[in-house]
């Protein structure tokens, strides 16, 4: 069986059983391909007159401007969160969603990575230099973009959406509405709790009613709000003395 790495340093999702309960292979008659189950590379049909979409060429260049505080598995996360609300709104264009979700925090990399955490911490943060990453991460993006060659109209909505993505309250458009909702879900999937918890030293508990706080009011879709209230749910049963008593037994 081959070694798939863990996406992210601070989770760990299990990739393989410990063995085989039922006596006999069923791996004949799972399918090949399912619906929701995407992948990056093979996310077409994304085609823009008739050219594919280069998202694992922007992918490559993004990943080493994201390389701190699990800034690059939060991307392919609320990238993965962004091609599924955008299948759930078919009016948005995801040949300018998928690739502002997935370059969309790539400013980080020009903020000093001592100064990051104090600009998004609970309880104050530096709006300076929040504002800060989403004008360098539009001015990274726009070079990134023309880089793959990606279609230029498209190019200029991408960058207007990240340059206001976390400080803009309202939305330009359907699909800043689904960037800024597949970013703000992230913080309460299992990765988004395993890594918040890491950056404020919070217990599972506490990261969870942390960002739960700052979810579900804030996002502007149905489909988010539905996405996120599930999420919320488990990592709620997750903690109930009853989930551990079962774990334990
Ligand atoms: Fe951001
Ligand atoms: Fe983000």
């Amino acid at each position: 069986m081959s070694e798939i790495p863990l996406i992210a340093s601070y989770s760990a999702v299990k990739l393989h059983p410990r063995g085989r309960i039922f006596p006999h292979d069923v791996l004949d008659a799972v399918p090949r391909a399912a619906p929701g189950v995407i992948d990056l590379v093979g996310m077409a049909p994304l085609q823009r007159d008739g050219r594919p979409v280069d998202l694992a060429g922007m992918w490559e260049r993004a990943a080493p401007l994201l390389a701190t505080r699990d800034n690059d598995a939060h991307s392919l996360y609320a990238l993965g969160i962004a091609a599924a609300l955008s299948a759930e709104l078919p009016e948005a264009d995801p040949v300018v969603t998928l690739p502002a979700i997935l370059l969309h925090d790539i400013g980080w990399s020009r903020v000093p990575p001592d100064e990051v955490l104090s600009a998004i911490a609970p309880g104050g943060g530096r709006p300076d230099l929040v504002r800060l990453h989403e004008t360098e991460g539009a001015r990274l993006a726009r070079e990134i973009l023309r880089g793959v060659g990606h279609d230029v109209d498209a190019t200029d909505r991408i960058v207007e959406i990240i340059d206001g993505h976390d400080s803009r309250r309202y939305t330009l458009s359907i699909e800043d509405a689904i960037v800024k909702d597949a970013d703000k879900t992230w913080r309460v999937t299992p990765h988004g709790l395993d890594v918040v918890m890491e950056w404020f030293g919070l217990g599972r508990a506490e990261a969870l009613r942390l960002c739960a706080s700052r979810v579900v009011d804030q996002l502007f879709t149905d489909p988010a709000r539905a996405l996120a209230r599930g999420l919320i749910a488990m990592g709620s049963v997750t903690l109930w003395p009853q989930s551990a008593a079962l774990a334990d037994g």
